[in-house]
């Protein structure tokens, strides 16, 4: 299934109940791989998604956080920040340039920032998947309600200070399909500058 990007964002809700059937490898792959296009700072690409099936992890998910669709839900999709001044990788792909320049400002930046500025490319990333999925017609439950430590421990990251969980997602067939739950009218653009 690929709904239309204006039938995933309308249709994506939080779904905390599913059903235990897989999903299959092609539309996780779709998802990893759409997710992964989102945009990031300098294209340096400081973040990765981590995708779990194994349900050992996906127990320990629930352990760090009390949320039981880590186990009940097929996957889960872990947004990860490197709060890195570049990762090692990134000569592979930053023009000289670009690296350098990349370098340079990300040099200046404290730890705190460091972490401020992966957590934005994960969030990226882990936006994109949400409506990626909803393309695919799965359901998703984002959350941040979790021990970020237990979370890294969980997903073999435990004590790296260079990496940052953003959001960890359960993604699977939902059970039900909650209502639009409102938005204020106030939050909406109605005046341009
Ligand atoms: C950053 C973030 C963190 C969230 N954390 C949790 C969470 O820990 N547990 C949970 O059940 N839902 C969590 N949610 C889901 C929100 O409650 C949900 O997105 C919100 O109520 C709006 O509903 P909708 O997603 O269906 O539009 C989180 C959502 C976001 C964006």
């Amino acid at each position: 299934m690929s709904r239309t990007v204006a039938d995933a964002i309308a249709t994506r809700r939080a779904v905390r109940n599913y059903l235990p059937d897989d999903v299959p490898e092609e539309a996780l792959d779709r998802v990893v791989h759409q997710a992964l296009e989102a945009p990031s700072a300098f294209n340096a690409q400081a973040r990765d998604l981590v995708v779990i099936r194994d349900p050992e992890i996906r127990r320990a998910l629930v352990d760090a956080s009390g949320q039981r669709q880590f186990i009940d839900a097929p996957v889960v999709l872990v947004a990860v920040g490197r709060a890195e001044v570049l990762p090692e990788d990134a000569g592979e792909i930053l023009p000289d340039p670009v690296r350098t320049m990349a370098e340079k400002f990300n040099s200046l930046k404290t730890p705190q920032e460091l972490r401020e500025a992966a957590l934005r490319d994960a969030m990226l990333v882990a936006g994109f998947a949400l409506v990626a999925a909803a393309g695919e017609g799965l359901a998703t439950s984002p959350t941040t309600g979790w021990n970020e430590e237990k979370v890294k421990e969980a997903i073999g990251l435990g004590g790296r200070d260079d990496r940052v969980i953003a959001l960890v997602i359960a993604m699977g067939h939902g059970a039900d399909t909650p209502e639009h739950p409102g938005r204020h009218d106030s939050r909406r653009v109605n005046e341009r500058y």
